[in-house]
């Protein structure tokens, strides 16, 4: 016998800046999410994000901007993405599979963090879509819930099964053994469907303008005083809650200049 069949040869990472996929879970036929090995030189702010993608065609790297689903703290990282059929990175992306590797440039970076929003009260997480992604990194995240008294997540989709990723996050909230007792009673959740039927319908920006999600969780109409915002879905969803903010009297903030509420695209659409 050979020493060679006794130690058979380890494979090595082919990719630059190459991330083992630890899991993977499809939940629509347009959502998916996925965990990956972290660089151990990685070190982000919960709501950030970095550049991920897989080696294109011509041998060069595909990437798009996509936030970190997981905490800081988290070992491994985690990413929810649409699919997006012709879409050059995501239809591929959406068939790995544990133990291939995707590329991760180790660069983050972005505006939804909560170093960027002054002290305040209660912080509103607004989203549509993918948008949730940010604001999973920072449910978990401690520091969220020692900022703030309540937490308000408003989410909307289409259908009632796009809703199950933040759902289930949402859910299992109160069972996290590092941020269960901190969350107790702070969080209100608002999930709404605009095209299928569901126990609470209607756009976010309807949702607010009409003070519809005031009088359901029974707490007073935005406030500049108290209330702080982090928005994040399409270019139009974005700029129709930044009106309404804007109109309720909160400022945009940035790392460099904290205020009243923050923005971030949802990317890869
Ligand atoms: P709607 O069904 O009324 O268009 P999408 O899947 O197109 O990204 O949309 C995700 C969710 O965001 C849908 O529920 C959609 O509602 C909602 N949405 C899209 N554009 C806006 C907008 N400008 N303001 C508020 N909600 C929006």
């Amino acid at each position: 016998m050979t020493d060679q069949t006794l130690t058979p040869a380890k494979p090595t990472p082919t990719l630059p800046d190459a991330q083992t996929v630890t899991s993977v879970r499809h939940y629509t036929d347009r959502l998916f999410a996925f965990r990956c090995t972290r660089p151990r030189s990685l070190r982000f702010r919960s709501g950030e994000f970095v550049m991920i993608g897989l080696l294109g065609e011509n041998g060069k790297p595909l990437l798009r901007a996509y936030s970190i689903a997981s905490p800081a703290w988290d070992e491994e990282l985690e990413f929810y993405s649409i699919k997006v059929p012709d879409g050059p990175l995501t239809s591929r992306l959406q068939h790995i599979q544990p133990g291939e590797e995707i590329i991760l440039r180790p660069k983050p970076v972005g505006t939804l963090v909560l170093d960027a929003l002054l002290p305040g009260k209660r912080l509103w997480m607004l989203a549509t879509g993918t948008g949730i992604a940010p604001f999973a990194s920072l449910l978990r995240e401690p520091e969220t819930w020692e900022k703030y008294e309540q937490v308000v997540v408003m989410h909307t989709c289409r259908e009632v099964a796009e809703l199950t990723y933040g759902r289930e996050l949402i859910d299992a909230l109160p069972d996290d053994p590092l941020i269960g007792e901190l969350v107790g009673d702070k969080l209100l959740y608002y999930p709404t469907t605009t095209r299928e039927d569901s126990a609470r319908m209607g756009r976010v920006t309807d949702n607010l303008s009409s003070g519809r999600v005031f009088a359901d969780l029974g707490i007073p109409p935005l406030d500049p005083a108290h209330d702080r915002a982090m928005v994040c879905g399409s270019l139009e969803f974005n700029l129709d809650v930044k009106k309404i903010l804007e109109g309720a009297g909160l400022r945009e903030g940035a790392n460099s200049n904290p205020a009243e509420y923050v923005v971030e695209k949802a990317f890869v659409d």
